[in-house]
């Protein structure tokens, strides 16, 4: 509550992700991931670590049923969203991302957010294995070039920009 807010919206702080509205699946496997150290982040590892599997559960369907992201098509103002680069393997973004799917919902998250989620993916040193599902971004990371991460994000974003 303290850094997400009780409204799960992240007191509009760039770096902290709006949580409220997304799927309860996506939370629940982010704070699996942070508790066992998957997923890297000081102050959420340690948040999670605490959590018993119940208690992950129904902070997830807490924030995932209040108002906030919302399960819409991605905007189509980036060329990556809907085209991605099929010379360099990469997948549009709306391939995965996009209504009714399983991904978690990335539209009108915060885009310091996005950019940094997507930067540590690329600097992950977990070998990439495609053929591992949960290794997708890591992979697709990867092929984004670096400076266009910034316009990427913020094309997803709301408010839209860094
Ligand atoms: C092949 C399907 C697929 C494609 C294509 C894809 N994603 Fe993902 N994405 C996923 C899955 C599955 C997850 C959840 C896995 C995880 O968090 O490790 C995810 C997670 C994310 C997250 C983290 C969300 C969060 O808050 O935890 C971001 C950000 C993201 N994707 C952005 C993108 C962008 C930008 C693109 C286009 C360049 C893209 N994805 C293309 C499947 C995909």
């Amino acid at each position: 509550m303290g850094c997400h807010g009780s409204d799960g919206m992240g007191h509009s702080q760039g770096d902290i992700p709006v949580i409220a509205g997304q799927k309860t699946d996506a939370l629940v496997a982010a704070l699996r991931r942070y508790a066992s150290g998957q997923r890297a982040g000081a102050v959420m590892q340690v948040a999670a670590a605490g959590l018993s599997e119940a208690e992950m559960q129904k902070a997830a369907d807490y924030f995932s049923a209040l108002p906030g992201l919302a399960d819409i098509a991605l905007p189509r103002t980036h060329p990556l969203v809907i085209k991605g680069k099929p010379h360099t393997q990469l997948p549009a973004c709306a391939s995965c991302h996009a209504p009714g799917k399983a991904a978690p919902l990335i539209e009108d998250q915060r885009a310091n957010y996005l950019a940094a989620r997507l930067r540590h993916w690329q600097g992950e040193k977990t070998v990439i294995d495609a053929h591992k599902p949960q290794n997708t971004m890591a992979v697709i990371t990867r092929r984004i070039p670096n400076d266009e991460i910034d316009p990427l994000a913020g094309a997803l974003a709301n408010p839209p920009g860094p």
